[in-house]
C-alpha cells in the first residue's frame, strides 16, 4: 500500500485534518504526519499518533537514529501539506527550510515525487499578490493546488479562504498517486444510479440501484488520470464532471451530446415509463380502490448509441439478472453491438458494498472476477475494458 506523508501547518483549520487521516488510513494507506510546532497550536500529536498509528513528527533537532527529513522524504509517495498557511507557502515557494516540514518540502520538490497543497487563510491573506506569486512559483514546479472554497470564514467573513472538502483532496491526492499520464486525453463517460420516470409532477416510479458500481467506477477511472464525465441520477460531489439527469430519455439525450473514448453503461434504466405524465398531483380522492397506470417501454439507451458508434470509440454495457447470467450477457453483447458485458447477480450486486462478476468480451473471451468490494471490481473492469 502507498505511503502518505501529511504536513499540517498552523491555521484554525488545522483540525479538519483529523478526518483526512481516518479516510487514508480507513481505505488502507500508510500515513505520517509532520507538523509545524505552530500547527501544535491547534492539533494534538496524540490524537495525530492515536489517528496515524505512527509518530508525530515536529521537531527538527530531536535525539534519533537517522536524518529524519531525508528518510521521511523516501518513504513517502506522496506529500499532501494541509492546510498549507501562507507563511509556509511563502517559505517553500522561497526555498526556506527552517523547520522539519519545510526542510522536507525543499528535499521533496527536488526528488519529483508529486506534492499537492490545500491552502486556508483569511480571504485577505489569500488576496495578497505576494502570496498569490508564491503559489505559482509552486504552481509552475508541478505542485497541485486543491484551492480554497467560498464560505463562512473563522474571521466572520464569507468569502474564498475556507479549506477545500477534505474529501475533494483525498481524490485529488489519489489520482496524483496513480494517474498514468497517458490516460489524461481519453475521455470516459459513466452511466450511474437508477432512472426516475415521472407520474405526475411529484410521484415518479424507479429502482433499487444505489449507484455505488458507477461511483467506483468513476473513482477509479478519476484516479487513474481518465477525462471522467458522470451521468448520474444521484447527487455527487466529487472532483470530476457530473450531468445530473432522471429518466432514460434523459440519459439517452445526455450521451447523445457528450464525445466519449469509453462509454460505461453503470445505471439502471428504466425499461418503462408512464405513457401519460399528469402536469398535475394525482389526487387521492379522483381514485377509488385501484389506480392503473398505463406504460410504454423506454428506448434501449446503450443500443441506441451504439449504432452510432464512431471509430475507435468503445461501448462497456452491464447485465443484471436472477438467474442465466451468462447466456443472458452473452445476448445482449451481441444484440446491443457492445465491445464488453459485464455480468452480476443481482442477489450479490444490488444496493450492495460487495459484488462478483464476469466480463465478457465481445470476442467471447472471459473473465471471472471473484467477489470483493465495488472499489477493487472497479479497478480491475477498468484495467480489463480500457486499453
Ligand atoms: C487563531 C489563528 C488562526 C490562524 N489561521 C490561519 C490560517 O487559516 N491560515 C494562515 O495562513 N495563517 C493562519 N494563522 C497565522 C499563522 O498561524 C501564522 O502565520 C504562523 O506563523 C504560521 O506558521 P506555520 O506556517 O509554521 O505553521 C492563524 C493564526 C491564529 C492565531
Amino acid at each position: 500500500m502507498k505511503n502518505i506523508l501529511i504536513g499540517i501547518t498552523s491555521s484554525i483549520a488545522s483540525y479538519k485534518i483529523y478526518e483526512l487521516i481516518r479516510l487514508y488510513r480507513k481505505n488502507g494507506y500508510n500515513v505520517k504526519v509532520v507538523a509545524t510546532k505552530n500547527a501544535l497550536n491547534f492539533v494534538s500529536p496524540l490524537v495525530i499518533e492515536t489517528l496515524s498509528n505512527n509518530k508525530c513528527y515536529y521537531d527538527e533537532f530531536a535525539p534519533r537514529e537517522n536524518v529524519e527529513h531525508i528518510e521521511l522524504c523516501r518513504w513517502a509517495d506522496i506529500l499532501v501539506v494541509a492546510p498549507i498557511s501562507a507563511n509556509t507557502i511563502s517559505k517553500i515557494a522561497a526555498g526556506i527550510a527552517d523547520n522539519l516540514l519545510t526542510s522536507i518540502a525543499c528535499a521533496y520538490i527536488g526528488s519529483k515525487k508529486p506534492i499537492l497543497i490545500a491552502p486556508a487563510m483569511n480571504d485577505n491573506m489569500w488576496n495578497n499578490p505576494i502570496v498569490q506569486k508564491n503559489l505559482e512559483t509552486l504552481h509552475s514546479l508541478n505542485i497541485k493546488v486543491v484551492e480554497p472554497a467560498e464560505g463562512f470564514l473563522a474571521c466572520g467573513t464569507s468569502a474564498k479562504g475556507r479549506l477545500a472538502e477534505i474529501g475533494l483532496i483525498y481524490e485529488n491526492s489519489l489520482r496524483l498517486l496513480f494517474q498514468d499520464k497517458k490516460n489524461n486525453s481519453k475521455k470516459i463517460l459513466i452511466t450511474l444510479g437508477g432512472t426516475k420516470e415521472k407520474i405526475d409532477n411529484v410521484r415518479y416510479i424507479t429502482n433499487l440501484s444505489s449507484g455505488k458500481m458507477g461511483i467506483a467506477l468513476c473513482d477509479w477511472a478519476y484516479k487513474l488520470g481518465y477525462d471522467v464525465c458522470a451521468i448520474a441520477t444521484i447527487d455527487i460531489d466529487k472532483p470530476y464532471k457530473t450531468i445530473k439527469v432522471n429518466s432514460a430519455l434523459e440519459m439517452l439525450e445526455a450521451i447523445k451530446a457528450a464525445d466519449f473514448d469509453y462509454l460505461i453503461m453503470a445505471a439502471a434504466v428504466g425499461d418503462f415509463r408512464a405513457a401519460n405524465v399528469s402536469d398535475t398531483k394525482i389526487s387521492k380522492e379522483d381514485i377509488k380502490d385501484n389506480f392503473s397506470i398505463e406504460l410504454t417501454k423506454n428506448p434501449d439507451v446503450v443500443k441506441e448509441i451504439s449504432k452510432n458508434k464512431k471509430g475507435n470509440q468503445k461501448i462497456i454495457g452491464f447485465s443484471l439478472t436472477d438467474k442465466d447470467m451468462i447466456e443472458t450477457a452473452q445476448r445482449k453483447l451481441k444484440d446491443k453491438n457492445l465491445d464488453f458485458i459485464v455480468a452480476n447477480e443481482i442477489k450479490v450486486a444490488l444496493n450492495s458494498d460487495k459484488n462478483k462478476v464476469t466480463i465478457i468480451g465481445k470476442n467471447g473471451k472471459m473473465i471471472d472476477i471473484k467477489e470483493d468490494t465495488k472499489d477493487n471490481i472497479a479497478k480491475r473492469i477498468l484495467e480489463v475494458v480500457c486499453d
